[in-house]
């Protein structure tokens, strides 16, 4: 625990990972509870790159519930951090451990400070990291043991997937109070090392239509969504396989696959949903001539609600796949080169000419304005660092600009 120095407060501070969807959550049966229309996996990223932090803490001398994210104080009467919050406390309660000192947090007031190590809203998933980041530190905080994704897919659908590290499905359960539908995890970040992510930033802009509001009107009104909901569970079943037996070509076409549906259903929604963009698609098509000159599913593409690209890759092919990333997406003159790749550390090496002759597309400058290097990484963990909490040891929020 962070924060000694006021015997007053408590505090707990936690980190939580980005996940990045291979089989799609798109559409809820119950917009309250968050449930939704199938199951879905996804693989959860590296913390060193892309993670959210929260710090909660819980004292006598608070008055009020109170959040600040990202630096500014947000309003904590949304229904989704209120759901959370009285959940959380319900489970707290129901647990008691009958020692006054812990259980008199029970009573308190928290203050949560969060805030992630990336662009808010920019279609890299921060909704699910920062959920799973405040539901697993107001668990610790509260003492609430267990399960607890169920509680964080009440904040954001995707969030119950990242209190796993490795690869994780979200089932989709069966019963009306949802309180089978939850993540487990299928295999942990070791299970296949050399597994590798590339996230292609084309826009930190915030997007155009959130994923909330875009799955409802799918459900509502596209026709292929029918089609979409019978085929996941067949789909589901066989990248767990690949993922199992490591088989990249497998789970590379069936992530593609669930990418280009999840966009259709999109663009089948009336009126239509758009987010991808030129970049996203003149991606798309660098990820397949790279697959059609190496004769093999070497590398695949997912995108989720933005612009931006998720690749998978293996780290061998890393370099490669790099260099022509680079080759065709430059970055712009004003963008420092060393900068263009951040996270973890490679020898970049020059495109072959031979691959540049073979791939027909035009070069971009400017169009893709960074990318991250990351593996595959495990859950939330508890910071024990003082130094790392977001409170100062009086028990104000650290607020970085
Ligand atoms: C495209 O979890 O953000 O990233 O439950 O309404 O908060 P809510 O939606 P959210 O949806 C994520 C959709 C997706 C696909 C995925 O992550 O599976």
């Amino acid at each position: 625990m962070s924060g000694k120095s006021n015997p007053n407060v408590r505090c707990v501070t936690c980190t939580a990972p980005v996940n990045i969807a291979v089989i799609k959550y798109w559409g809820k049966t119950d917009e309250t509870r968050i449930l939704p229309t199938n199951p879905s996996l996804s693989v959860t990223l590296g913390q060193d790159e892309l993670r959210a932090k929260t710090s909660v803490a819980a004292s006598s001398s608070f008055t009020e519930d109170r959040l600040w994210l990202n630096g500014i104080e947000q309003s904590i009467s949304s229904p989704r951090i209120q759901n959370v919050l009285k959940e959380i406390r319900r489970r707290a309660h129901k647990r008691k451990s009958g020692d006054s000192k812990n259980d008199v947090v029970l009573t308190q007031h928290v203050h949560i400070v969060s805030e992630n190590n990336f662009p808010t809203a920019a279609g890299l998933a921060s909704s699910a990291a920062g959920y799973a980041c405040l539901v697993f530190a107001l668990g610790k905080l509260f003492g609430v043991h267990g399960e607890i994704s169920d509680i964080a897919r009440q904040g954001s659908g995707s969030a119950c997937r990242s209190l796993y590290g490795g690869y994780v499905l979200w089932k989709m359960g069966s019963k009306e109070d949802g309180s089978d539908s939850h993540a487990v995890q299928v295999q942990p970040e070791t299970h296949w090392p050399q597994m590798r992510s590339l996230i292609l930033v084309v826009s930190d802009q915030k997007k155009h239509v959130g994923s909330t509001e875009g799955m409802q009107t799918t459900v509502q009104t596209s026709d292929l969504m029918e089609k979409r909901i019978k085929l996941v569970d067949k789909r589901t079943a066989e990248i767990t396989k690949a993922i199992n037996e490591r088989d990249f070509p497998t789970f590379a076409k069936i992530t593609m696959q669930e990418s280009n549906q999840l966009h259709a259903v999109c663009l089948d929604t009336y009126p239509p949903i758009f987010y991808m963009t030129d970049t996203s698609r003149l991606i798309v098509r660098l990820v397949h001539a790279i697959n059609d000159i190496s004769g093999k599913v070497k590398v695949a593409y997912t995108f989720d609600a933005g612009p931006n690209a998720c690749l998978y890759l293996l780290e061998e092919d890393v370099p490669r796949v790099l260099s022509l990333v680079r080759h065709f997406f430059p970055p712009s003159k004003d963008m420092k080169d060393s900068s263009f790749v951040t996270g973890l550390k490679l020898d970049e090496i020059k495109p072959l000419s031979g691959d540049i002759s073979q791939i027909n597309i035009p070069i971009s400058e400017g169009a893709v304005k960074y990318v991250i290097h990351t593996n595959v990484g495990p859950g939330p963990q508890v910071l024990t660092d003082p130094k790392e909490s977001l409170f100062t040891s009086e028990g104000k929020p650290r607020l970085t600009p």
